[in-house]
């Protein structure tokens, strides 16, 4: 399915915009950034439901929001009442906006994880060219040396997932209720035979450490309810591919908010934080 579309879903980009808190690690990118923040153009890409314009807003000397899904857009300017600073735009073409207009483009949540590879490319290439030298990138991105990966795929866990979502009472033990976890857990085994059918492969550890050896590649992973595939990184192989977009001053966070190049720290997350500068 496009994930454009699903993004675009009403009922996803409602959910994304009650969510306003801030991971860990951008808390403590925030505090890296702290006295270079005023003086920032800032790009929020990816902004979904503003997620983290509530944090950046009030703290840059100017501020755009943007994403390619016009209902996470809409939800931005009723949330903010603000009509002028957000933007329905594909980071993939960013012709709207001049070479070097931003001091700092955002590009959080793994959004950029939501295309293939050569997409990825051109995202970070049209990053690249709006970003004034100097200027400063984050992100965060999969991570396909989290050693909780192969988890996801365990029908306990989407099962549990699913029983989470559906608020059903736990220690319910009426017909109806076990009916209900009855029906969750056909439903749990349905997702496992889909991830594995869209994974193509029977053996999620054995496609899993075929992709840890490349370093990066997709995998359908029961987020969005495992109806897309998402781009996978290692650590080192996300450095390599900044380093030779010309990316500098290359800081990776753990999901625990601490600055580290130690892959056992960074590998106890999902995801890794990147914060890094170009070199024009
Ligand atoms: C996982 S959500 C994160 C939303 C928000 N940044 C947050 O932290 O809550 C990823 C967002 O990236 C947007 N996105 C994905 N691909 C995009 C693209 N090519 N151009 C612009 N936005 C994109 C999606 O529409 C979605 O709102």
């Amino acid at each position: 399915m496009d994930q454009k579309r699903i993004y675009n879903h009403k009922k996803i980009s409602q959910d994304y915009a009650k969510r306003d808190y801030l991971d860990k690690a951008e808390i403590r990118i925030i505090e890296d950034l702290r006295n270079l923040l005023p003086k920032f153009n800032m790009l929020d890409m990816g902004v979904g439901g503003g997620r983290t314009t509530r944090y950046f807003l009030p703290m840059v000397n100017s501020y755009i929001g943007a994403d390619y899904a016009p209902n996470m857009i809409a939800q931005c300017k009723k949330k903010f009442k603000n009509k002028k600073i957000f933007e329905v735009l594909d980071v993939r073409n960013m012709d709207k906006f001049s070479n070097n207009m931003f001091d700092f483009v955002l590009f959080s949540y793994n959004g950029i994880d939501s295309f293939d590879l050569k997409d990825r490319d051109i995202a970070l290439k049209e990053i690249k060219r709006v970003l004034r030298n100097d200027g400063y990138f984050s992100f965060s991105s999969h991570n396909i040396n989290w050693e909780g990966l192969y988890g996801l795929f365990k029908i306990e866990n989407i099962y549990e997932k699913l029983i989470n979502k559906s608020h059903l009472p736990d220690s319910g033990k009426s017909a109806k209720n076990i009916f209900l976890k009855f029906i969750i857990f056909l439903k749990a085994i349905l997702i496992n035979i889909r991830l594995n059918i869209k994974n193509k492969s029977f053996n999620i550890k054995f496609h899993i450490n075929s992709l840890r050896k490349n370093g990066f590649g997709s995998l359908a992973d029961n987020s969005l309810n495992g109806k897309v595939s998402i781009i996978y990184t290692s650590y080192k192989s996300q450095i390599k591919k900044l380093e030779n977009l010309g990316f500098i001053n290359i800081s990776a966070y753990s999901v625990n908010g601490i600055k580290t190049t130690d892959e056992n720290e960074l590998n106890k997350g999902g995801w890794i934080y990147y914060l890094c500068q170009i070199k024009k």
